[in-house]
Order: C-alpha cells, then structure tokens, then sequence
C-alpha cells in the first residue's frame, strides 16, 4: 500500500512538473534529478522558511552563501579524505551493492514492525482498556522479538565501534538477510568506499590538482568562521547558517530525491562555550522539531533517533525521522561537532581560530552545535505528507475522486488561480485585473480553459490553496466566488477583500509566528 503511494508519488511530480530524471532524453542519470517549473517554487519557498526562521528570527544568526569548491586541504582536515566511507557489500548473484549497515537496520526494523503488529491487534481486541507498557512487558512473541533487536543492536554497535567489517558481515550471514532484488544470501566481503566526488583544479595537465566537490555545506561555514566573527562582531553564542549543494557519490541511491548524489543542504552551525554544548544540542533539538510541526502535518509521522554510531566528529548526535512511505528515515540530524572541526583546520592552516571571551578574559576555540537538514528529503515529506486521492461523494450516489496536495499554504507553488467563468464578455479582462493586482505578493496562474470543475481540479493537483472565479455577476456587483482547496467551500467576497483573504492563509509570517 506504501508502496504503491509512493509510486503515485513519483508519477505525480512528473506529471505535473515538480521533479523531472536529470537527461531523461538521454535515458536519465541515476540518482540525480532537475525541478522542474512547480518544483523549483516549492524549493524556494522551503529555503525561504528555513532562512527566515534561522536568519530573521535569530538577532544572533547570520548566513553566508560559500563556494562549493574548497581547498583540497580543507577534507584532509575534516577527515572526510580518510573516514567518509560506507561499509559496502555486494550480493554476487543480483550483482546489486548495499550499504551493510543499511541492510542491518532494515532486519532490525523488521522485528520492531512484529513488534507494532502484535500491538495493534491487541489494542484492537482489549479497546479502551487497553495497557502498550504492561501488553509489551507480558506478552511473549513481543518480548522475543525485543530481545533479537537487544541482540543485534549490541552486536551491531559493536561492530560500527570496532569497525569491525568482517562482524558487519557476519551479522548478515547470521540473520539470514537476502538481497532485496534477487532473494539469495550469496554476499561478498564488506569493504569501505570513499563517497566524495574529486575532479582536477587547473588547465595545465602539471598544475592539475585533486578537488572535491563538497560532501557537506559546514566545511564552508567552519573556514569562514573567524571571517563572519569579526566582521560581524559576533559575541558567543552564535550561528552561521548556509544553504546551498552537496554532493556524495552515494551507492544504496534509491527511492527518488531521498538519496541522491547531487543534492541541498540547510545547515546551521552554533557556536558556543566549551561545556554549554548539551544545553544547546537539546535546545536545536527542540527548535527543529517545532519548525517541522509548525507544518501542520500529524505530530506522529516525526521522531528523534539517537545515532548507534557517532560521527568522527560528534559527542552526541540525533536524528529527526519522518515516516516517508517506505518507513522511518532520517530527514534531519542534529549534532554535536564539539570543537573538532575548528581545531583540526587551526592544525592543518596554522591559523588560529579563537574566540576571545571577554567575561573570562581569554581565548578558547568555540563548540558548535549543528543542525543539518536536506533539502529534498523536505521537499519529500512535504509530498508525502500533502499528497491525497480523496474520494468526494457527489450527492446522487455517484463518489469522484479528486488528487489533491494539501501543502502548507505558505509554502505552496503557486498561491492563487484566477479563473473566468468564460473566456468572453469581458470575463477574462477582469480576472487579468485581479491578477495584475496580485501578482505583486503571490504567484499567479491563469486559466481559462476547459469546464470549471476541470480547472480546479488542476489547481487542487498543483496544491494551489485559492481559485478565484470571476463570472458575468462580478462585472455588475464587483464581488467574485473564492475556493478553498482543502475544504472546497466557496466564498462569495468582494474583490477588493481578495487580497487580504489570501494574505492571511499564504503569508510565511503565519509559519514563522508559530516558532
Ligand atoms: N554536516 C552534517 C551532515 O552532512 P548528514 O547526516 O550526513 O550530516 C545531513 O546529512 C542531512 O542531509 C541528512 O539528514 C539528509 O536530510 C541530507 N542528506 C544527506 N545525504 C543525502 C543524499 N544523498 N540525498 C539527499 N539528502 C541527503
């Protein structure tokens, strides 16, 4: 059934211009895809959240817009060059590769989903008296399959600690994971394989040197932090965020824009006193969550994942998962990068990057707290999310079907359709009035062809939250029927209300108000 959602999904965006294969004419690029002309506004208006409630809501965050190519050092100090790897393994029957890790996840979610079952059937079957902590403590095929996800949890962390492949492998054997194409268990070694992109710097064959495209957006914002310090004359706590392209030469590079190798990132680097760190790791914690919540889509799609396996770079680190059709996956990460990351470049440059702390009388170099979310794994949720084949009883006991995208109105592609009944008598020219009146604060279309219902169908395909319509009665009494997407009532207003009737739906002041 998710499946098949998704599916619809992805046909979905393509049909209607959110998201096109990257040279489909030439058969597509796997894993890498174009927004097209509805996409590209969706984008933006999510980079326009993101910014504005890191950016405009925070006196003390600054954004900065760095190059995606930096010095080839610059990797070396972030021990990108020598640990940014993934644990691989091939299945030599499918000759498909996998990440071993991710293979290892999904058996261990496989037992928790048992684990779900039982507990909606009983809920089910004892109703309102119904006890999940005492069902779970008792029931027995629950508690033997918490005790498979104790054991493979122990084994695997244990493996991610060590570094230990040929345990990695091991547990697959063990657990008789197959492939998830051909069905065999037929598994090569595992081996580690470096993600980033590299390419040559210079024209001269000789001057050539090796470069990496940006796995990450921080690297730019940790080089420029002394930069942004002092000409900002920023004063502990404070961050610089940044939204821009990263690029890893990902294999397990399935399921659409969720994991591609061209891709965006909206990061946010805070730097603090050495010790508050937690405090703020908890803090960043909470304030991404409200930002997805202040969507309005169900609170119980969301939750935190502490991480198994800690980053080269980390002392505590969380993800916020969504629950896209195909499961609970990381949409955002949260983590604490203590001063690593400054401390490494101040080796590697020689340059130091301090802060001088006024009240102590001295200088440290900061901590940061990171929060790093992927821009298309947004744009995913809000699809998933908004996406609907609503069934719409006609009245003369006949249903329709309608395919709407609820998206947040704020963050809609397009705001407002402006329709005349008929494409004479003068209809047209006074909805291109209205239109010409609010094009200057919302994205517009204009549409006169095929019956009315047609056209708001269209529209609820597109996720626009208005159609306004303007008929013969408008062009004596100036007023003009407005529809709502979500509900479909429709609103006799007058024309000159129009404006603010839309205002107070789209504005992103009523996101940002919310955090
Ligand atoms: N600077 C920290 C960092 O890059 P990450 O967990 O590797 O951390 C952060 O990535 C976010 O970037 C992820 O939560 C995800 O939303 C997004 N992301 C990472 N790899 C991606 C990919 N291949 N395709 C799309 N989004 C990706």
């Amino acid at each position: 059934m998710a499946d098949d959602t998704f599916k619809k999904i992805i046909a979905h965006s393509k049909e209607y211009g959110f998201i096109f294969q990257s040279s489909e004419i030439y058969d597509g690029l796997s894993a890498v895809y174009d927004y097209g002309q509805l996409g590209a506004e969706l984008k933006n208006n999510i980079k326009r959240y993101w910014w504005e409630a890191m950016v405009k809501l925070n006196e003390n965050i600054v954004g900065i817009d760095s190059a995606i190519f930096m010095h080839p050092t610059v990797w070396k100090a972030s021990g990108h060059v020598d640990a940014f790897n993934d644990p691989l393994i091939d299945n030599k029957d499918s000759k498909k590769r996998y990440r071993a890790d991710v293979l290892i996840e999904e058996q261990r979610e496989k037992f928790q989903q048992k684990i779900e079952k039982e507990v909606k059937k009983a809920a089910k079957r004892f109703g309102d008296s119904f006890d999940r902590a005492e069902f779970e403590r008792t029931n027995q095929r629950v508690l033997a399959n918490q005790e498979k996800i104790n054991i493979i949890t122990n084994r695997f962390q244990t493996a991610l600690e060590n570094n230990d492949l040929d345990e990695l492998r091991q547990i697959i054997i063990d657990y008789e994971i197959a492939c998830p194409v051909s069905g065999s268990r037929n598994w090569t070694e595992v081996r580690q394989f470096n993600l980033m992109f590299d390419t040559k710097l210079g024209s001269v064959s000789g001057d050539a040197s090796t470069i990496y495209l940006r796995p990450e957006t921080a690297q730019g914002i940790f080089v420029n932090y002394l930069n942004v310090q002092k000409t900002g004359r920023m004063r502990l706590p404070f961050g610089i965020a940044q939204i821009g392209k990263a690029f890893r030469n990902e294999i397990v590079a399935r399921q659409f824009i969720f994991r591609m190798r061209e891709f965006e990132q909206m990061e946010m680097q805070f730097f603090v006193k050495p010790g508050e760190e937690m405090q703020w790791f908890e803090t960043w914690k909470e304030k991404r969550l409200k930002w997805h919540l202040a969507l309005g889509f169900s609170a119980d799609k969301y939750r935190f994942h502490d991480h198994d396996k800690l980053a080269h770079y980390a002392n505590a680190a969380a993800d916020i998962e969504f629950e896209f059709p195909f499961g609970f996956k990381e949409l955002e990460g949260i983590h604490s990068r203590t001063d690593f990351d400054l401390n490494q470049h101040q080796e590697y440059s020689k340059k130091k990057l301090q802060y001088f702390d006024n009240e102590e009388g001295k200088n440290y170099v900061p901590y940061v707290v990171e929060t790093s979310v992927g821009l298309d794994r947004t744009f995913l949720m809000i699809l998933a999310n908004s996406f609907e084949e609503e069934v719409i009883d006609k009245g003369d006991g006949k249903t329709d079907t309608r395919t709407v995208l609820k998206i947040p109105a704020a963050l809609a592609p397009v705001k407002v359709a402006i329709l005349p009944l008929v494409k004479k008598d003068g209809l047209p020219e006074k909805a291109r009035e209205i239109l010409n009146t609010l094009k200057f604060d919302n994205n517009c279309q204009y549409d006169e062809k095929d019956s009315i219902g047609k056209r708001y169908r269209r529209q609820d395909a597109i996720g626009t939250p208005f159609c306004i319509t303007v008929d013969h009665d408008s062009l004596i009494d100036n007023m003009v029927t407005i529809r709502h997407r979500d509900t479909m009532k429709q609103q006799r207003v007058n024309i000159a209300d129009i404006e603010k009737i839309i205002d107070e739906k789209v504005n992103m002041k009523n996101l940002l108000k919310q955090l």
